[in-house]
């Protein structure tokens, strides 16, 4: 029986789901999309994020680990949740030597990083340094649900043969909480994503750092900007890097995922950034600047094997800071401790 099976028998036996459990199979079962041998986020997989565009994402983010590390002395660890293929925490280390080690629930991706570092399936008990996580709370399952006449009502998954279909169903009251307090007023008709889980991993990882900082990138926006997302809502699917089909109908076979609502998870502590102003602060754009001179000197020089390599450097460094890609992520930086 394949994974769209399996989940038609559930919703037979024990009727429709919720969507954060759909999303929860579909993602982290073994037949799911992190859950197999296949290891997902690489630059020949299915999405494309910072970290396998660049190592420069890596060496970047060293400077903010090494900055923390002086302030705050020894003991000092780094953590890197979803770290996948290992392409963030790779050329950090490289650039920056700490203790580090990796929290990974994908099979395919702890094997890889565990060539590199440590690696555990859930968070330290205790982590007195940096947590990293880029392109995590995005992928944590969520509920969903649609404004009708003025309420809330929640797109549960049931099953009509042998296809999956939204179904109404009432908001739970924590769905409902959520709601009311993070969506902001959405127009009727509009859907959003409820995610619980993101708030919940920021609270386990609060929890977890004695001192230090959590450093958070991913795509989203405060709930005001993204209200006008909210007309189609912004659940979407990803494979081989484009657009993949609606979430239902090949489950397993996609990412699932949408864009993170950071005004849910803004603690006290917390400052909110663009990508591309953070890592500028970082250095990035100096390096930029460099790597341009650098490839007009070589240019000059005809030196023209040096010339590629540092054209594609800078090609790098500029779509890692895009305006309107990945320079538009989003930094959530929670800061505990003095
Ligand atoms: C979109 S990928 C990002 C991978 C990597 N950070 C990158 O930027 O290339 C999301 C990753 O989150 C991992 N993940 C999901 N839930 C997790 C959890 N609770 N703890 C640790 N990793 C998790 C998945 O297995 C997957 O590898």
């Amino acid at each position: 029986m394949n994974l769209k099976e399996r989940i038609i028998e559930e919703i037979s036996l024990s009727g429709p789901m919720p969507f954060e459990r759909f999303m929860e199979v579909s993602l982290y079962d073994p037949d799911g999309f992190f859950g197999g041998a296949k290891l997902r986020s690489e630059k020949a997989g299915d999405f494309l994020t910072s970290p396998e565009v660049s190592s420069l994402f890596g060496e970047t983010l060293a400077r903010y680990v090494e900055q923390a590390h002086q302030r705050l002395g020894d003991p000092f660890q780094l953590v890197e949740v979803a770290a996948g293929s290992g392409s963030l925490i790779r050329p950090l280390l490289e650039s920056y030597e700490v203790p580090a080690s990796a929290v990974e629930v994908s099979p395919a991706a702890r094997e890889s990083l565990a060539k590199l570092v440590p690696v555990t399936s859930e968070l330290p008990e205790s982590v007195r340094g940096v947590i990293l996580a880029n392109e995590l709370l995005d992928n944590l399952p969520m509920a969903l649900a649609q404004r009708m006449d003025g309420t809330w009502r929640e797109r549960w998954v049931g099953a009509e043969g042998n296809e999956l279909s939204f179904v109404d169903a009432p908001v739970r009251p924590e769905v409902e909480a959520w709601l009311d307090e993070y969506a902001g007023p959405v127009d009727d008709g509009g859907w959003v994503e409820v995610q619980l889980a993101a708030g919940e991993w920021v609270r386990e990882a609060i929890d977890a750092l004695t001192e230090g900082s959590i450093l958070i990138f991913d795509y989203g926006d405060t709930a005001e900007n993204l209200l006008s997302r909210r007309r189609d809502g912004t659940l979407r699917t990803y494979r081989s890097h484009h657009l993949g089909p609606h979430p239902l109908d090949e489950p397993g076979e996609t990412d699932i995922t949408a864009d993170v609502n950071f005004s849910a998870l803004m603690v006290p502590g917390a400052t909110l950034h663009r990508q591309d102003e953070f890592l500028s602060r970082l250095g990035l754009r100096d390096r930029l600047s460099e790597l341009r001179h650098a490839e007009l000197e070589a240019a000059r020089d005809g030196a023209e094997m040096e010339r590629l390599k540092l054209r594609t450097l800078k090609t790098e460094a500029e779509t890692l800071l895009h305006p309107r890609g990945l320079g538009d992520f989003r930094v959530l930086e929670i800061v505990v401790g003095p």
